[in-house]
């Protein structure tokens, strides 16, 4: 099926609690928004996946969780408040700003040229002035005394705790090279371009691994370095297919050209999602080089080495960095999920189709009808299901309405409990549930006894 239009994944964000408006009562804020019940869920799945492939099952990567607002010289060492910005341009007309880049890309719709072919306001056609740098980080004041000297920032990227702490994690985790802290975290950037919806927002959480290995011995042929870059390009890709059940015709990798390339980068490869509006990234791998441990380490006056114990001596590492958006991923989970097709009766159904690792939701308990005969089954039902999964209890409408509720936020299971269970006309019940499958729709019965293990194996270690 194509993917939908983001009017429709936006709507149904809203309307099934995924994802809101920000401060929607007071007209909204441009390029921020709240997540719902289901949003943080999905949120929390789409990160403890990341989590789990990059941690967890990898003894050569740990975690970290830095401060927010730290030490500004931060920003300084990293390059950030010198290098951190992007081109802006203002009309001259309607005084509005645009970033140039993504003029040049038609974010703000149709791109508009004057007679001599240079790209005009969006807005009122009006002439552009000269692009001009704007840093993109948020500034804040710590403390009483509002002075420069009290100025900090809002973190832009996760990966500068990291490496403010890599000899800390290094010495009291006894790691050797090669190995990787891990950290997903919110970062903050000045982003004036809107729309989109959560593909570029104000706030936003990352899911970054630095990868610090041995530097190469020529810094102008490193060959090993570029081969690990490539294994880690790889290892994202391949978590975006067989993880989060992206579809591989949808995903492609993109090298920077030179002259995009982040301060810090000697090489960035992104992986790209064809969005509704194109091809836009998802994740960034970068060759980040010695650039940041050795930049931290003179500004500090406290060299970020390593005591290599096969050569005898203090090395600094080279990094490789797979920086992948978790509110970037979301989108694009949803965009994936996107369903409609015949429902049993051949009416149209909308179903999100998300893999159960991912669902919000992993089981509803439903009570075939609002009914105190059956009401203490189906609670019982649930109080067996909810410790182990995220579950949802629904008595109210009709059976057919709730399992399309269901679909449309993605439960891969529904629980039935009816009067076959609980025995009518005193006859005893069977003590028996019906197990219906979100995608296929199949139904199948199974004592409650036997429940816990149906469902573990239609989930799998979800
Ligand atoms: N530490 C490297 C770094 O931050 P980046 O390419 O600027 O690299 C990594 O960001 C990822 O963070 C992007 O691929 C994207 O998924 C996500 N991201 C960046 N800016 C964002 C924004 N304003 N809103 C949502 N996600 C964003």
């Amino acid at each position: 099926m194509p993917a939908p239009d983001l009017e429709t994944i936006v709507s149904l964000a809203k309307r099934r609690g995924f994802v809101f408006p920000s401060a929607e009562i007071y007209g909204g804020f441009a390029n921020a928004y709240d997540y719902g019940p289901l949003g943080i869920e999905l949120k929390r799945n789409i990160r403890e996946a990341w989590w789990r492939s990059m941690v967890r099952e990898r003894d050569d990567v740990v975690g970290l969780d830095a401060a927010l607002i730290t030490n500004p010289q931060v920003w300084v060492g990293s390059g950030h408040v010198a290098n951190f910005t992007d081109p802006l341009v203002d009309c001259k007309k309607c005084q509005r700003r645009f970033r140039a880049d993504h003029l040049e890309e038609g974010a703000y719709g149709e791109i508009i040229r004057d007679a001599n072919g240079n790209i005009v306001c969006p807005n009122d056609g009006g002439e552009l002035t000269e692009p001009r740098q704007f840093n993109m980080m948020f500034r804040t004041q710590v403390g009483p005394v509002a002075d420069e000297s009290a100025i900090a920032y809002l973190p832009p990227e996760t990966a500068q705790g990291i490496f403010v702490n890599f000899d800390n994690v290094a010495q009291s985790m006894r790691k050797k090279l090669p190995f990787g802290i891990a950290q997903t975290r919110v970062s903050f950037r000045n982003e004036i371009t809107p729309g989109r919806f959560i593909f570029r927002t104000l706030e936003f959480e990352q899911m970054e691994m630095e990868y610090f290995c041995r530097p190469p011995k020529d810094r102008n042929n490193p060959a090993e370095y570029l081969e690990l870059h490539r294994h880690w390009i790889n290892e994202r890709l391949n978590w975006y297919i067989n993880v989060v059940g992206i579809a591989p015709e949808r995903l492609r990798l993109r090298d920077h050209d030179k002259d995009e390339l982040s301060h810090y980068s000697a090489g960035t490869t992104d992986i790209e999602y064809l969005f509704p509006w194109g091809w836009g990234e998802l994740e960034g791998i970068a060759a980040r080089t010695d650039f940041d441990l050795s930049s931290h380490g003179a500004l500090s006056g406290k060299p970020l080495s390593y005591f290599d114990e096969e050569t005898n001596e203090h090395v600094v590492p080279w990094v490789i960095e797979p920086a992948a958006g978790l509110s970037r991923t979301l989108a694009v989970t949803l965009l994936e999920a996107y369903t409609e097709e015949p429902d049993e009766k051949g009416e149209n159904r909308v179903v999100l189709k998300f893999r159960p690792n991912i669902a919000p939701i992993k089981v509803a308990v439903l009570p075939l009808s609002k009914n105190e005969v059956l009401r203490p089954t189906a609670r019982r039902v649930y109080d067996l299901v909810r410790p182990l999964w995220m579950a949802q209890y629904d008595e109210t409408q009709s059976i057919g309405r709730r399992y399309r509720r269901q679909d449309e936020i993605g439960t891969p299971l529904c629980v039935t409990v009816d009067f076959q269970t609980v025995g009518e006309k005193g006859e005893a019940g069977d003590d028996a549930v019906t197990i219906r499958e979100r995608d296929s729709q199949a139904q199948v019965r199974v004592p409650i006894s036997g429940l816990v293990a149906a469902l573990r194996e239609r989930l799998g270690s979800s």
